[in-house]
């Protein structure tokens, strides 16, 4: 996972990483769930909404539409309900709240989230790459796991002891309880789902979560709030990459002024960031002379980033 202060890099490494990943044999699939679609400007290719598009032999690329899934969760609910109490037609006063429910921010966010979970439990892939959205945000995400998790706890416990008495009326009235049985079973699936998926996100043999971070006093300052922030949710940091240093040699040029000041400001943040983050920074990665879209300059920002290997 590649997080950070909004426009640092994330995507950039993310599509570089899996790209160099890629090159080296394993099978890597870069997802992201940002509606801004910047994969599919960074690999100018429209993937969004498109499921896992593969880009190179071995490098897939999957953005999320949060929109698509919401109306296929629509969907899937309607259905269930039709199945389980064995109706025709959707009652209407069940469609308007389904309706009402779609519309709500949290909706978004739990369409999204139910998506990386399929992502992460799925398997298929050697590596997978997330393209987190901008710090506040993933944070925000990756605690909906645990809050998720003491919701449909609360929920089960309850349809639980729910059923309990169920039984005992089922006893007396002589019914099957199988409409119960299946509301539990669902929640039980959830649970599953959202207790595997962040067990994963949070294992440090599994997963790795780097922080993207540029010679600049505001990167500099957020990334160390943030960074305390993460450690609550056990997310398992493992250094920092530094983007965005301009190249030294330019120091023992003729420069402007202008960029002079730039790079004496960068040296100062530079010694900071080292006095901060010290051996947790893995790597400094280069200014380039444009932005970074497209194959050829990937592969570029992937050799910067982990060597001529690639
Ligand atoms: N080392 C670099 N040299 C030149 N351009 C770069 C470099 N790193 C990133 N860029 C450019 O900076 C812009 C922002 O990068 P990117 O989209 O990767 O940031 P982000 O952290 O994913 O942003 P967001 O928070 O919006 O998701 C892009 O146009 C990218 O091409
Ligand atoms: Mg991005």
């Amino acid at each position: 996972m590649f997080g950070g202060k909004g426009g640092l890099g994330k995507t950039t490494f993310s599509a570089a990483t899996a790209y160099w990943l890629a090159q080296q044999g394993y099978k890597v699939l870069v997802f992201s769930v940002d509606p801004q679609a910047s994969l599919s400007d960074i690999f100018q290719r429209d993937i969004f909404g498109k499921g896992a598009v593969e880009i190179v032999p071995n490098l897939f690329a999957q953005e999320i539409d949060a929109d698509q899934h919401i109306r296929e969760y629509q969907d899937r609910i309607r259905r269930k309900i039709l199945d389980m109490y064995g109706l025709d037609k959707v009652p209407d006063e069940i469609e308007q709240y389904i309706q009402a429910a779609a519309a709500e921010p949290a909706m978004e966010e739990s369409a999204i989230f139910d998506q990386v979970v399929d992502i992460v439990v799925g398997g298929g892939y050697d590596y997978y790459i997330y393209d987190l959205v901008p710090l506040g945000h993933a944070l925000y995400y990756l605690s909906m796991a645990s809050v998720y998790d003491q919701w449909i706890e609360k929920i089960t416990k309850l349809r639980e002891e729910m059923q309990e008495y169920a039984q005992v009326a089922a006893i007396l009235e002589r019914k099957k309880q199988t409409e119960e049985d299946q509301i539990l079973a669902e929640l039980q699936d959830i649970r599953y789902r959202i207790n595997t998926s962040s067990s994963i996100l949070t294992d440090k043999e599994k997963t790795a979560f780097f922080f993207v971070i540029i010679p600049e006093e505001m990167a500099i300052l957020d990334t160390q709030k943030a960074a305390a922030l993460f450690s609550k949710f056990q997310v398992p940091l493992c250094g920092y990459v530094v983007n965005r240093v301009l190249p030294q040699e330019l120091a023992g040029q003729q420069i402007p002024e202008y960029l002079r000041h730039r790079l004496e400001m960068q040296q100062t943040y530079l010694t900071r960031i080292g006095q901060l983050f010290g051996d947790q920074v893995l790597a400094y990665v280069p200014e380039f002379e444009r932005d970074v879209t497209g194959l050829e300059m990937i592969r570029r920002m992937a050799e910067a980033m982990f060597g001529g290997a690639a």
